[in-house]
């Protein structure tokens, strides 16, 4: 177990760091040129891809965040319908199935219940083809979809998801180009998202940098009971996931809102013992999400801002601002999942919880 975790204190730390690498081999063999390869969703996928009207993703926990992600990027993108919903709700309600709609689920183990449940269903509901994204090649998902796309993350052991999540990201920004390419998507704006794919490994690398400051804002997290994160946009779903990590191993209780939300009950819980963690990249919505977060200023509340270099944000009394590097709108929750995950990781590395293995939690949960 040592050996495996080399250098590394947990699991969830090698993971962490092993991003840069897990997304390489995501993409390995997937672009050619400027173009995303759509046959490696299967031999089928070009066949398919051209029919497809609408897209609903289907998923639970880390990888439903994932695929509230994708939602955006789907329908500015490709201009494609998209829902989302976590596999144990979708799988107990009647359904209205658009016509020519693909269906995909998202997956790390490929074996989750109520995942495989949901898929099964939709197998019989007229949908016109299934596709999983998983980390497993050997398991039931995989086997038993009609197209699919490995992420390459390798084996995760951590309970908390990290490199199966940005390799999720990954391939679904792969599935938004290449269903885009016979939609909305012109060849400029395809070679414009295959240079950032390109490029990502090199920036996730660089935001891996910032594990020693983030390691000594840990400190402030500890003592406390409740943390608020807030994004708007395709930067919600990332305070999702960032809220999910620091509770499900520091067993801090947070939650995520969308900032805009703020005035409609959360102000109501700001105050100095309630930390507020926002994710803020240089945007179209940056503004908004400014006043937002001088709403919880005004209000006695401590602010720690993930920013990128080019946001006119400055550090003072009760604001304090992490910055990441320049990077663009599209690959930006990528990016700004990193420092969350290595937050929440400082966080119960000082709690002293078990990491890899938190309490009452399971890494797969095959039954429902
Ligand atoms: C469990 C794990 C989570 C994971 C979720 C979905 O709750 O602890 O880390 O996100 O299952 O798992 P899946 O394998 O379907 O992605």
């Amino acid at each position: 177990d040592a050996a495996e975790r080399g250098e590394y204190r947990h699991f969830m730390l090698k993971e962490i760091f092993e991003q840069p690498r897990a997304i390489a081999d995501t993409l390995e063999g997937r672009l050619v040129g400027t173009r995303v390869l759509p046959e490696s969703f299967g031999n089928l996928a070009p066949e398919v891809f051209a029919r497809v009207k609408a897209v609903t993703l289907v998923a639970c926990g880390t990888s439903y965040h994932a695929a509230l992600v994708a939602r955006y990027w789907i329908e500015a993108l490709a201009g494609l319908p998209c829902t989302v919903e976590v596999a144990s709700e979708y799988r107990y309600r009647k359904q209205v199935v658009p016509s020519d709609a693909l269906f995909v689920t998202l997956s790390q183990s490929g074996e989750t219940a109520d995942t495989l449940a949901a898929l099964r269903l939709a197998k019989s509901s007229g949908y016109a083809a299934t596709l999983a994204i998983c980390n497993v090649p050997e398991s039931s998902l995989v086997r038993e979809s009609d197209l699919v796309l490995l992420t390459h993350a390798g084996p995760e052991i951590g309970v908390a998801s990290t490199k199966a999540f940005t390799t999720q990201l990954v391939a679904l920004l792969l599935m938004t180009v290449a269903l885009g390419h016979e939609n909305a998507l012109s060849d400029t704006a395809e070679a414009h998202v295959v240079a950032l794919l390109r490029a990502l490994p090199g920036k996730v690398e660089a935001v891996l940098e910032l594990d020693d400051r983030i390691a000594a804002l840990a400190e402030v997290f500890v003592d406390k009971q409740h943390t608020l994160f807030l994004g708007r946009g395709e930067q919600y779903p990332i305070a999702m996931e960032g809220a999910l990590k620091l509770k499900e191993i520091s067993y801090i209780h947070a939650e995520a809102y969308p900032a805009g939300e703020l005035k409609h009950g959360p102000l109501a819980l700001i105050d100095e013992q309630m930390p507020v963690v926002a994710v803020a990249p240089n945007n179209a919505l940056l503004e908004k999400l400014k006043s937002n977060l001088e709403e919880v200023r005004a209000r006695g509340g401590q602010l720690y801002v993930f920013a990128d270099l080019h946001v006119p944000m400055v550090e003072e009394e009760g604001v304090t601002v992490i910055r990441l590097p320049e990077t663009d709108d599209l690959i930006d929750p990528i990016i700004f999942t990193i420092p969350l995950q290595l937050l929440a990781y400082h966080v119960a590395v000082l709690k002293g919880t078990d990491v890899d293995q938190p309490r009452n939690l399971a890494k797969s949960v095959t039954v429902e």
